[in-house]
């Protein structure tokens, strides 16, 4: 079923085709089982106070990760909560607010401070407004929050070793996991001239721009693949997947007919399972570069998996972010 043509996506169709994808679904990812466990692995998490996050972050603590959450302010004793639910003690809180670069440096400083290493980061924060807002950065909101924070985050915890590769002598390769969204394959193109623009929108438009900003998600999930193997290998291995259309808070700005909209979506306990499975197979340990669209492996649109935009998209993020004065280190080249 067609969204409406590239570049524009229709919010009453794309949302129709997803509630039937999971209708359709059959699932041929692999098995996911109580014996897939985390025990000893410490997962930092974005955006866990509601929806998948908050789902997720609940799976995670149940299989025994020592999970640190990190979230905006307001969600005060969630870390606490989920002790209680889970009766794993190994949880606990860090502020976040992607929507504020500052912010996102202060929690890598934090982690790199304390000698935190993480065995596996989700990012998983994201929004949908219902207008083109700007950050206090100076972003668009969309930009910002869905992608440029979790750049920024990313890259800091690789460039710091708070996120170390897998060691030369062996042991389990960490993983990255992204949550993306299929709504990246309708999007607008990147316009690398105009990097990070993203123009006056309304609440009908924006599944549209929201849909680009996963594109620009995806596009990085697949660039940050690609930098990340070393010999043959991936020294961490990097996981996107689309959960597809589940109840949550996201669509909190479209009012009742958002409500009305998402009434029909399934509930994230069930949308959950691409990344508990990308976070915790066994069967995923050596590889990366993995999409999954539900529960099966996908290939992600092409405009998001070309090296080309791949490598344009990386170099003008770091572009943007030092003309703010905001300088990263370059990461170790990948394979030729
Ligand atoms: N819902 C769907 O149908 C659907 C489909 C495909 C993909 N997704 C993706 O799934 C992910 C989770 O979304 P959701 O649907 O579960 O929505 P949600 O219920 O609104 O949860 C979004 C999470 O992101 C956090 N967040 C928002 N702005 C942030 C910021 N500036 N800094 C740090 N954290 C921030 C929220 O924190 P607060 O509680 O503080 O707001 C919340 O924890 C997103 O990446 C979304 O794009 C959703």
């Amino acid at each position: 079923m067609r969204l409406g043509g590239r570049g524009h996506i229709d919010p009453i169709l794309a949302g129709l085709k997803a509630v039937l994808d999971h209708h359709l679904e059959r699932g041929s990812a692999g098995p996911l089982g109580e014996a897939d466990r985390l025990d000893g692995q410490t997962c930092l998490l974005t955006g866990p106070s509601s929806g998948l996050g908050r789902v997720l972050a609940g799976e995670l603590a149940r299989r025994g990760a020592r999970l640190i959450l990190a979230c905006r302010a307001g969600h005060q004793g969630l870390a606490e909560e989920l002790q209680r639910e889970s009766g794993n003690r190994e949880i606990s809180q860090r502020p976040l607010d992607l929507a504020d670069l500052s912010s996102v440096l202060a929690l890598c400083d934090g982690l790199a401070r304390d000698g935190v290493r993480l065995d596996r980061v989700v990012s998983n924060a994201g929004v949908a407004p219902a207008r083109n807002r700007l950050t206090a950065d100076g972003f668009c909101e969309l930009f910002q929050v869905n992608f440029l924070g979790s750049f920024v985050l990313l890259h800091r915890l690789l460039q710091d070793g708070t996120l170390p590769g897998r060691s030369p002598a062996g042991g389990a390769t960490p993983r990255i996991l992204i949550t993306s969204s299929e709504s990246h394959r309708q999007a607008p193109p990147i316009d690398f001239e105009r990097f990070g623009h993203f123009p006056e929108f309304s609440l009908l438009s924006g599944t549209t721009w929201y849909g680009h900003s996963k594109l620009y998600v995806q596009t990085f999930a697949c660039e940050l693949g690609r930098r990340l193997m070393r010999g043959g290998r991936p020294a961490v291995g990097v996981f996107s997947y689309c959960p597809g259309a589940f109840r949550s808070r996201i669509s909190r700005e479209a009012g009742l007919a958002g409500k009305l909209m998402t009434s029909f979506f399934i509930d994230p306990r069930k949308a959950v399972w691409p990344a508990v499975y990308c976070a915790v197979s066994p069967a995923l340990e050596g590889r990366s570069q993995l999409y999954l669209y539900l529960r099966h492996e996908a290939q992600p649109d092409a405009r998001a998996a070309a090296p080309a935009n791949g490598a344009r998209l990386w170099e003008r993020s770091l572009a943007l972010l030092a003309s703010r004065g905001l300088r990263l280190d370059p990461l170790p080249p990948a394979d030729a």
